[in-house]
């Protein structure tokens, strides 16, 4: 079956409010020609501002095809959790994705799969599309335990998620040592993740609901590896780090996303 790919840029830490404006802008004028549906499936594209910016950020995206995510939330909608941000909250403000448990967020600020979970429910019960984070550190490829890992994160934050919330996810493989590193993983060790994560999923739920699953790969993804990466089986797309930081390579892995649909 085709899948859509879906390239999202995640900012990070990076840009105010100022340089948001440029770069939306630059990212605008640039998707303007570019055929996204290239074949039966699309491509979808989502920039991830920082909170401060979203709004800011969607007013400029409006009657684009570009489409808003938040790199984070908490897990409940309202109340007393000074400096939070909540799911209600970022659908109020246009966006359509969130961001949960990136590596960041497990090794800084000791995310679990048990938080994501909550979060991820959260997520869903607001009409948010999760894309929700995996990967192994390197010690744990070196020591090869890169499945067990993957297992239990899969199986963590999926938890008690229904057979028709699990359709309105989005799961982003990213090994954290091919993060910011400049080492991506091979298309080989890549799409093996990737299939085993698939698979997973078709085991906890149906082969049906993980053929349609949207899986990105994330780590170190630029303009010159996409195409490769976004051209294997089960690689449906690319969360991209640095290189979604500058117009011009984050529409280049576009470009490289509409060519390789076309294979
Ligand atoms: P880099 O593309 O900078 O390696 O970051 C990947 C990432 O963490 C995207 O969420």
């Amino acid at each position: 079956m085709i899948r859509s790919k879906l390239i999202a840029g995640n900012w990070k830490m990076n840009k105010d409010i100022h340089e948001t404006v440029t770069l939306v802008n630059e990212i605008k004028e640039r998707v303007k020609s570019l055929e996204t549906s290239p074949a039966e499936a699309s491509v979808d594209i989502v920039i991830c501002p920082p909170f401060i910016s979203l709004v800011v950020a969607a007013g400029l995206i409006k009657g684009t095809q570009i489409k808003l995510a938040a790199q984070n939330m908490y897990y409940q909608n309202d109340g007393a959790y000074t400096g939070e941000t909540s799911a209600r909250m970022l659908k109020a403000v246009g966006c359509e994705y969130v961001i949960l448990g990136h590596s960041e967020r497990r090794q800084y600020f000791e995310e679990t799969n048990e938080l994501i979970n909550l979060k991820i429910k959260q997520a869903l019960s607001n009409k948010l599309t999760p894309i929700i984070c995996v990967g192994e550190t390197l010690e744990e490829r070196v020591s090869g335990v890169t499945d067990q890992i993957i297992t239990t994160q899969v199986k963590g934050v999926l938890s008690g998620l229904t057979m028709q919330e699990i359709e309105k996810i989005v799961i982003a493989y990213e090994p954290v040592w091919a993060i910011g590193t400049g080492k991506t993983a091979t298309t080989d060790q890549a799409n093996q993740v990737h299939k085993l994560i698939r698979k997973l999923v078709s085991q906890l739920y149906s082969w049906a609901i993980a053929e349609k699953l949207i899986i990105q790969y994330g780590g170190s993804v630029n303009a010159q590896n996409a195409f490769e990466l976004l051209s294997q089986s089960d690689i449906d797309g690319a969360l991209v780090g640095g290189a979604c930081l500058k117009s011009d390579s984050f529409t280049s892995i576009i470009g490289s996303a509409i060519e390789a649909m076309k294979k």
